[in-house]
């Protein structure tokens, strides 16, 4: 007869192995490639610098890119899939098509980092996170531990890709929203819109802003009217922030004085329970750097897939 002491011992004890296992098939870890690859992270470095000194703004489309990434079935390269019979690519989804770039650096990538390490070992979903991290690095951004281990995924979706993306004409209430669907909230939702201290936007995403809404600054529309006039000119590019190769607090700079360039971004401060947080990053980057690391970490974790889910992409563009 087994004692009750005993008995409840071994039952903890079952219990905090299982435990334990499931979590770790789910965690990732930044140390992942030391052992098979150590050069696999200093190959990711160097090809992505290349890319943005020869282009600054490719880090800016790179740092999206994992953001599209990430909130569409999570960070699993879905993204990179290319259209076939069976796979309705996510890059002809609305936010994506003629608009979401860096795919041809994230493929010279893969092709530098599987012959340095001699083997597909790294996956598509890790180096899309890690080219975001060394992204912001060269455009003078904070860095941080990329955690890794993420396997790619077998499908992607167009519709899911049209649906969870958030868009430009939402308002704060919506925003939140969706990015609390993602697992994040109103900290991780401004400080990862920090993220458009850098790149551009086509006029389309913000005319309706500057020819019809009344929370921007006069001064501001009439600059930008000269490249988006009301009919006409949809792809001509406006800078996010006034400074769109360099990762600063310039962003929220321009928001606290109502030149935003998005409704979404003005959201962000137009009188709701996140203009606080927009002051306190305007005037204190150390804490906007902090924040912007912790949240791409947290953005990074979402919807995962670890140990025997998905594969590790030959091509990244193709399933294996
Ligand atoms: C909060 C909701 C967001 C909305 C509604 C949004 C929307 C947009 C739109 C409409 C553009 C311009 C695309 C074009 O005109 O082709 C853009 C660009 C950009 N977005 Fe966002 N975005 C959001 C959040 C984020 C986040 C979380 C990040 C990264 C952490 C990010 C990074 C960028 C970057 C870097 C660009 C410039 C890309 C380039 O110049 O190639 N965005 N975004």
């Amino acid at each position: 007869m087994v004692s009750p002491t005993i008995f409840c011992l071994s039952a903890f004890l079952v219990l905090l192995v299982l435990a334990t296992s499931a979590s770790s098939s789910k965690a990732l870890s930044p140390y992942y490639y030391n052992r098979v690859c150590p050069k696999a992270l200093p190959t990711i470095k160097r090809v992505v610098e290349a890319a943005v000194y020869k282009e600054r703004r490719m880090g800016a489309s790179l740092l999206r890119l994992h953001f599209h990434d990430c909130f569409v079935n999570g960070c699993d390269a879905s993204i990179l899939l290319d259209s076939t019979s069976t796979i309705d690519s996510e890059k002809n989804a609305l936010p994506n098509i003629n608009s979401l770039k860096g795919f041809e650096v994230i493929d010279q990538v893969k092709l530098e980092v599987d012959k340095i390490c001699g083997r597909p070992v790294v996956s598509c979903a890790d180096i899309v996170a890690v080219a975001a991290r060394d992204s912001v690095v060269a455009l003078g951004g904070p860095t941080w531990a990329v955690q890794l281990g993420r396997k790619d995924s077998t499908t992607a979706s167009r519709d899911k890709a049209n649906n969870d993306l958030p868009s430009p004409f939402m308002d704060l209430p919506a925003l939140i929203n969706n990015f609390k669907r993602q697992g994040l909230n109103e900290r991780d939702l401004v400080a990862l819109s920090g993220g458009h201290t850098l790149g551009s936007a086509q006029c389309f995403t913000f005319r309706n802003r500057i020819h019809n809404e009344t929370n921007i600054d006069p001064k501001f529309v009439k600059q930008r009217k000269s490249t988006c006039p009301r009919i006409g000119g949809d792809s001509n590019l406006a800078p996010l922030d006034p400074t769109p190769a360099r990762f600063d607090v310039a962003y929220f700079n321009s928001l606290v004085k109502k030149r935003g360039l998005l409704r979404s971004d003005q959201a962000l401060f137009n009188g709701g329970s996140t203009d606080g947080l927009v002051k306190a990053y305007s005037s204190n980057p150390k804490a906007f750097w902090a924040d912007f690391a912790k949240s791409m970490v947290k953005m990074g974790n979402i919807n995962i897939l670890t140990g025997k889910q998905g594969q590790v992409r030959l091509n990244c563009r193709k399933v294996n």
